[in-house]
């Protein structure tokens, strides 16, 4: 074998085994609490969503259990310490909901508004980071 195809061989198996270890399937809570925050989003940033005090409350245990479901697939998998910023995120978006939630007791439509903006603001940190598009839909990057 002449040096260059040996170096050749060497990149090839580089460029393999990132493949491999590129992508998962989302499990099955993953992806349910996923298409929990984009109805959320969606339906929360429509005009006026944030008068619906009642509306809001609603959302507060979904988007929280939907976080917290997120950040435990990250805790379960953090022996070696790569994720402690999805964990983090996941912290922020569950600590965020809690906010919305005193803002609905308080009436505050000022306040809905602005959590549901940070909350919003915060899918597209995580979705450049973590999520790919497979043959089949989204994976979870590692
Ligand atoms: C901490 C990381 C993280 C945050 C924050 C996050 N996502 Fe995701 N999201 C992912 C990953 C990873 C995937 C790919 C796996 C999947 O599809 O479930 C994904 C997939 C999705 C999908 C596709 C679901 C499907 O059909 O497979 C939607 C819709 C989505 N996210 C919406 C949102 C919205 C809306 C927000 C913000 C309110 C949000 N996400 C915040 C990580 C995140």
């Amino acid at each position: 074998m002449t040096h260059r195809s040996r170096v050749c061989c060497a990149a090839a198996v580089a460029l393999f085994g990132m493949t491999l270890q590129a992508a998962d399937k989302p499990p099955d809570d993953f992806v349910k609490a996923m298409k929990e925050a984009a109805a959320f989003v969606q339906e929360m940033s429509k005009p006026d969503a944030e008068f619906n005090f009642a509306r809001t409350k609603q959302y507060v245990p979904i988007v929280r259990d939907a976080f917290a479901v997120v950040e435990r697939y990250w805790l379960d998998r953090n022996q070696e310490g790569h994720y402690f910023k999805d964990i983090a995120l996941a912290e922020e978006m569950i600590k965020l909901a809690s906010d919305m939630g005193v803002a609905a007791n308080l009436e505050s439509p000022e306040g809905i508004k602005s959590s549901v903006q940070e909350l919003s603001s915060r899918c597209k940190v995580c979705h450049d980071l973590r999520r790919e598009q497979g043959p089949d839909g989204f994976l979870i990057k590692n």
